[in-house]
């Protein structure tokens, strides 16, 4: 039997019994789809009534005081979606009004709704075979198929969308995107998936293959870390600078940089300049200004260098002891040699 015919008719057999389901009013769709993409079905429930209650229309919602969505949405957390669904309920009821679009590509064009949201509405509402993509659908997938691309890349993505795309009953489209998300939820979990009573056992790959634990697969995210560096551009009355060359074993060992003053954050001057590091270089009052207004993020592959350069000008003697005629001959890291470039320009 067909993917699609398996899967509708175990859906017949096992949807969950859902108050947004009993409509196909696209506002009321729409509201339970943003909220699932915040929160599980069991706690989304009770949002989706207390919205619905309040706000019946979407003349309701439009009129409403942010303040007052906000408030409902507490503990749903990432409030921007509170605040697009809020600002494309107002375009809604003003610009178009109160006509919900009707298909895929005017819905995507609303505040806050992405590829997954409108394919939900336009599929379970207008009848539009539009797949929709979500962990639920990337996992059984990944499983049935034996799929091995990461569902976190774009090539990922991609695939599986097509893939949905090409799986998807044209007759009941809506059906199809609810049964596989439901199978997802509560059949072909991600832990303990009811492999035994699967009506895919005959050909699911990731059964046959003992890869339900395997699948899907993702990539790991590399965490890059923020970091805020000020270096000291010292520049002395007899033109004279300080160098030094990094030591340890980092990316930049055996280059050379000015003085360097890492911070927890983004420093104003006079923060930097009653900094302990600071003041042992510069145990006497000393004049300071930022070379670059903005502060210039250099990305490496695990880091994100926030820098600022400071010039710096003692007015008495300092014992710096390389000539600014000297500094180009120096190997200095990337980030350095453009400041560099930058500095000569501006002071020639
Ligand atoms: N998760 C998010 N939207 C859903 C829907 N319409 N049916 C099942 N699971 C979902």
């Amino acid at each position: 039997m067909a993917f699609s015919n398996i899967l509708t008719y175990w859906y017949l057999q096992n949807k969950r019994e859902l108050p947004w389901r009993k409509s196909r009013n696209p506002y009321f769709i729409w509201l339970s789809e943003v909220m699932l993409q915040q929160t599980r079905v069991a706690q989304g429930l009770s949002y989706y009534l207390k919205f619905t209650t309040t706000f019946p229309t979407v003349f309701d919602l439009a009129k409403a005081d942010e303040s007052t969505v906000l408030k409902m949405w507490q503990g749903l957390g990432y409030y921007s979606r509170a605040r697009n669904l809020h600002a494309a309920a107002k375009h809604i009821a003003y610009e178009l009004n109160g006509e919900f679009p009707s298909s895929y590509l005017e819905i995507i064009k609303l505040k806050g709704i992405g590829d997954y949201t409108a394919s939900a509405i336009a599929s379970i509402c207008f009848d539009e075979p539009t797949a929709v993509v979500d962990g639920n659908v990337f996992r059984v997938l990944s499983r049935y198929f034996g799929i091995h691309t990461s569902t976190n890349s774009s090539a990922g993505i991609k695939e599986f969308k097509a893939l949905a795309q090409s799986l998807i009953d044209v007759t009941q489209p809506g059906n199809f995107n609810q049964a596989i998300m439901d199978f997802g939820a509560l059949h072909c979990k991600p832990q303990n998936p009811l492999c035994e009573s699967c009506p895919f056992a005959d050909s699911c790959v990731a059964f046959e293959k003992k890869l339900t634990k395997v699948l899907p697969l993702k990539n790991k995210k590399i965490k890059v870390k923020k970091r805020y560096f000020n270096f000291l551009v010292i520049q002395t009355v007899d033109d004279k600078t300080i160098l030094s060359e990094r030591k340890g074993n980092g990316i930049w060992q055996g280059l050379y940089q000015f003085p360097l003053i890492e911070t927890t954050q983004n420093i104003s001057g006079e923060a930097l300049i009653s900094k302990e590091e600071f003041i042992s270089l510069f145990p006497e009052k000393v004049s300071i200004s930022l070379f670059n207004k903005k502060e210039i993020v250099h990305k490496l592959s695990h880091q994100h260098l926030y820098t600022q350069f400071w010039i710096v000008r003692p007015k008495t003697a300092f014992d710096a002891n390389i000539d600014w005629a000297d500094v180009e001959n120096y190997p200095v890291p990337v980030l350095i040699a453009n400041f560099l470039k930058d500095f000569k320009a501006k002071t020639n």
